[in-house]
């Protein structure tokens, strides 16, 4: 029988690539999500993909009601992937009770529920921005953990801890916890991919909004930092790379007995490129000019950050394979589809 995994957030970016991948290792899918960042058509861009439309909740995990309503009208539930967070820095920074209710109450309300209708296992999306500027680079998962510099990342630590101690504490659960580095591009069939509200914030959206048209230019955030080529050097992991490892993640904790009930793994691929470097990628691989120019640097920006993905590699088996152009390719074929639908 399929095993049925509740994913918040399912709607969302790296949430929809991650139901994909479930549904194609033969998983029954439930979604919960709130629409607040996302858009109920990417239903559609699932069923097209997997040829199978996942079972949807439309609702806020922040809510205990409605996630105790959802546990009981969806029995067998075995695993979570919780993705239902808000993570724009800036905004955290304007409205941080806002990150910390969803971000925060939404766990607990998970972890609390997990017992009582058995749920053995939850993945949860943590990020490098728990490490804050690294002493060194590669980062591996020993690494001492900063002080956050903005409520949307005190939200991960804190939610890292919660876990950690729910499940010292004896919980009958067990708990991954995923530390992405930077997740970018589409899946190949362009049918899902990032969906950012107004104006991005991050890179990549930016840039393929521009290499579009929307936006005039793309602004560099420093060419003066303490890199070969002066701009901030991060780990840019492809999104399908990344929705694969939560898949394997969820068969760790539901099928292997002997698993530690809390793991930590970094999700990178090991590999730092600079800003410059991935807007010379992109406009390489697709043959599309990105109009930019050098601002100042953004406050708050880590220099250099890359993954030491090694225990990923030996311990969960899972390694990222999808060349960087390969990214921006499927990146900028999704940017295409967004302005072909308009
Ligand atoms: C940030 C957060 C990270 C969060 C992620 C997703 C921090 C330190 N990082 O990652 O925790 O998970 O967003 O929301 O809190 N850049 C430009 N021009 C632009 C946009 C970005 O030059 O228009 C540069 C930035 O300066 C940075 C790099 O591109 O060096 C990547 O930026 P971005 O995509 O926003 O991700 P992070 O800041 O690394």
């Amino acid at each position: 029988m399929k095993q049925k995994i509740l994913v918040t957030g399912g709607t969302g970016y790296i949430g929809s690539h991650t139901v994909v991948e479930l549904q194609q290792a033969g998983f029954e899918v439930v979604i919960i999500d709130n629409l607040s960042n996302s858009n109920i058509e990417v239903l559609d861009g699932i069923e097209k993909i997997s040829g199978i439309r996942p079972e949807f909740v439309e609702g806020d995990a922040s809510d205990f009601k409605t996630v105790r309503n959802l546990f009981e009208t969806h029995p067998g539930i075995k695993g979570i992937i919780n993705f239902a967070a808000s993570k724009a820095v800036g905004e955290s920074v304007e409205k941080p009770l806002l990150y910390y209710r969803n971000n925060l109450v939404t766990l607990i309300n998970l972890l609390e529920l997990m017992p009582e209708f058995g749920v053995k296992g939850i993945v949860f999306s943590s990020s490098c921005t728990v490490y804050g500027e690294p002493d060194m680079n590669p980062i591996d998962e020993t690494a001492p953990i900063k002080t956050a510099t903005s409520p949307y990342g005190n939200t991960k630590q804190i939610s890292e801890e919660i876990i950690t101690d729910f499940v010292h504490s004896g919980a009958p659960i067990k708990s991954i916890i995923l530390r992405y580095f930077n997740p970018v591009g589409a899946h190949p069939s362009a049918l899902i991919g990032e969906l950012p509200n107004g104006v991005p914030n991050n890179l990549i959206p930016y840039l393929t909004q521009t290499a579009a048209g929307i936006r005039e230019k793309l602004t560099v955030f420093g060419n003066d930092y303490n890199t070969p080529d002066g701009s901030c050097i991060r780990d840019f992991i492809d999104v399908v790379d990344l929705a694969k490892a939560h898949v394997i993640a969820m068969i760790r904790m539901l099928d292997n007995e002997d698993s530690e009930p809390i793991e930590i793994f970094n999700l990178g691929t090991g590999r730092g490129l600079s800003v410059l470097e991935l807007i010379d990628s992109f406009q390489r691989s697709t043959g599309v000019k990105v109009p930019y120019v050098i601002g100042k640097r953004r406050e708050g920006d880590i220099e250099k950050i890359w993954a030491e993905p090694t225990k990923a590699n030996t311990v969960l088996g899972w390694k990222a394979e999808v060349p960087i152009d390969d990214t921006m390719r499927n990146a900028w074929a999704w940017q295409c589809r967004l302005a072909d639908k308009k």
